[in-house]
């Protein structure tokens, strides 16, 4: 199944589903976007609008961009605000945004389904405000590399989805090359346990 069918299948249970990931993802997003002072946003792959629906308490103006229609859809149902807009589109194309739009784009869980991240993290620099920011939280590639993918549960079994592992090397260049620095790079584990494989890894990178 393609990855926007995927995500239509999976978006009437992908709130209310056990996923660790999530959980642990929207807890990290709210720790580092505390820090950031940010007035209109850019969320890529913004879903059901997990973190969609907080920003807009702290922003004037967010556009939240997904592929599936479905998981559109969820997040239209829960945020009823004139602050934020849904576009339907797939980040691996041309964004229709106008330059220099975003203090802030925010990305989680969304980079493993795109091979390409030079053409993300060119784009997301045209779409920002001089010193504007990035972050990115991510399934660490350290989780990936032992076969955890995104998956979810139905009727007739668990499905996973496809998915692309990014070396963290793979991010910084990748960021560092479209004229990005990095503020900040964080890993995170369950229940804080640094013994065992981080669950997520975080960047934020500044223009
Ligand atoms: C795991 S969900 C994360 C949703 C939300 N950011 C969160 O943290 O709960 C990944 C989202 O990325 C979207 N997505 C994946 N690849 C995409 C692409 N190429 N273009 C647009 N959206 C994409 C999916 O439709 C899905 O809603």
């Amino acid at each position: 199944m393609t990855i926007d069918k995927s995500y239509n299948d999976w978006a009437n249970t992908y709130d209310t589903g056990e996923n660790k990931t999530r959980d642990l993802e929207e807890i990290v997003a709210k720790q580092t976007l505390d820090r950031y002072d940010f007035t209109t946003v850019l969320e890529l792959g913004c879903g059901t609008g997990k973190n969609t629906q907080w920003l807009a308490e702290k922003a004037s103006s967010i556009i939240g961009m997904d592929f599936s229609g479905k998981m559109l859809l969820k997040a239209k149902e829960k945020i009823k605000s004139d602050k934020v807009n849904f576009q339907q589109a797939d980040l691996n194309k041309p964004w229709d945004i106008k330059d220099n739009y975003a203090d802030l784009i925010s990305c989680s869980l969304t980079l493993e389904h795109i091979s390409d991240l030079d053409f993300i993290f060119s784009e997301g620099f045209k779409k920002l405000k001089p010193k504007g920011k990035f972050f990115v939280c991510e399934l660490h590639p350290f989780k990936q590399y032992t076969g955890t993918k995104a998956r979810y549960e139905t009727e007739n079994g668990i499905i996973e989805l496809e998915v692309f592992t990014h070396h963290v090397s793979e991010y910084i260049n990748s960021a560092t090359i479209s004229g990005f620095k990095v503020l900040e790079l964080k890993e995170w584990f369950d229940n804080n346990d640094e013994t065992a494989i981080p669950r997520l890894i975080s960047f934020v990178f500044e223009k």
